[in-house]
């Protein structure tokens, strides 16, 4: 089964409202349509606008966080039911929400849940840390938070969900998995579902990879089928360099050789400058 790729810019809590309004209109002007889907996840302040500023675009908007409850005394947070037509995608389980916020796979499971009763798909990020990693205990930690974390949903939900494998030693670190370890992590979340909902269920679910995914990295990631897209956070608040990664996924040549050409050019001013 042929899964079309996703490519999530998570923003995390950057930018004024008028600075995502100003990054946006610039992924309008990089961002060529193409086969994959693009998201941008911005602050939830941010998220009404950037509907009026992506209106009629390619380009679909996601939250970062949601709350597993549907209204009431819940102060400072947002539900399922108000991002409701306002972001067709979430964030959920992120490692920096589990670390910094103790959301546990039980929170995560049940946020998931929240919404894909209201229509928004969830991304369900999973990964180990860098000392399981260093135990060798990688496959056993994110088939744990795997099966928890996706423990509330049906299969036919699972199916139309996203889940995405974050290495937290990889995030923001600047250290990217190598492609072939995420790959293996990744077969083993697709066998996972596959013996916990059947065959349709795991070819259907796309399954992407996050952590320090950059302008340089990006060539050899896209070159590994078995991953669906990429979320992307630090590179994705240069318009540039996410455009960059867009078109690699998509597979154009152009863009990438601009950027190769401004790299240069930039490279050439800066000797000049210190002759
Ligand atoms: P990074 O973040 O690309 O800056 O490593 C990825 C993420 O946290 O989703």
């Amino acid at each position: 089964m042929k899964r079309n790729k996703l490519i999530v810019a998570n923003w995390k809590m950057n930018l004024s409202v008028p600075e995502s309004t100003v990054l946006l209109e610039k992924y309008l002007g990089d961002i060529k349509p193409g086969l994959s889907e693009v998201v941008v996840c911005p602050s939830f302040l941010e998220i009404y606008s950037a509907n009026k500023v992506l209106a009629g675009s390619d380009i679909r908007i996601g939250a970062q966080n949601v709350s597993w409850e549907d209204f009431g005394a819940y102060t400072g947070e947002i539900s399922a039911s108000m991002l409701k037509g306002f972001a067709g995608y979430c964030i959920v389980g992120h490692s920096e929400r589990r670390v910094h916020f103790g959301e546990t796979d039980k929170v995560v499971a049940k946020k998931a849940a929240a919404l894909v009763s209201h229509g928004i798909t969830p991304i369900i990020c999973i990964g180990e840390s860098l000392h399981e990693r260093m135990d060798g205990l990688t496959k056993l930690v994110v088939a744990g938070q795997a099966e928890a974390s996706l423990t509330d949903l049906t299969g036919a939900e699972i199916e139309k969900s996203v889940i995405a494998y974050e290495p937290v030693w990889a995030i923001g670190t600047g250290h990217v998995c190598e492609p072939k370890k995420a790959v293996e992590v990744v077969k083993n979340i697709r066998n996972l579902v596959k013996i916990l909902h059947g065959e349709k269920v795991a070819e259907g679910v796309r399954i992407l990879y996050g952590g320090s995914v950059n302008e340089k990295n990006i060539a050899s990631l896209v070159k590994e089928d078995e991953i669906d897209g990429f979320l992307v956070g630090g590179a994705s608040l240069d318009p540039d360099i996410f455009a960059h990664i867009c078109d690699t996924v998509e597979g154009r040549k152009e863009s990438i050789a601009k950027l190769e050409n401004d790299n240069n050019k930039s490279k050439t001013t800066k000797k000049k400058k210190k002759k």
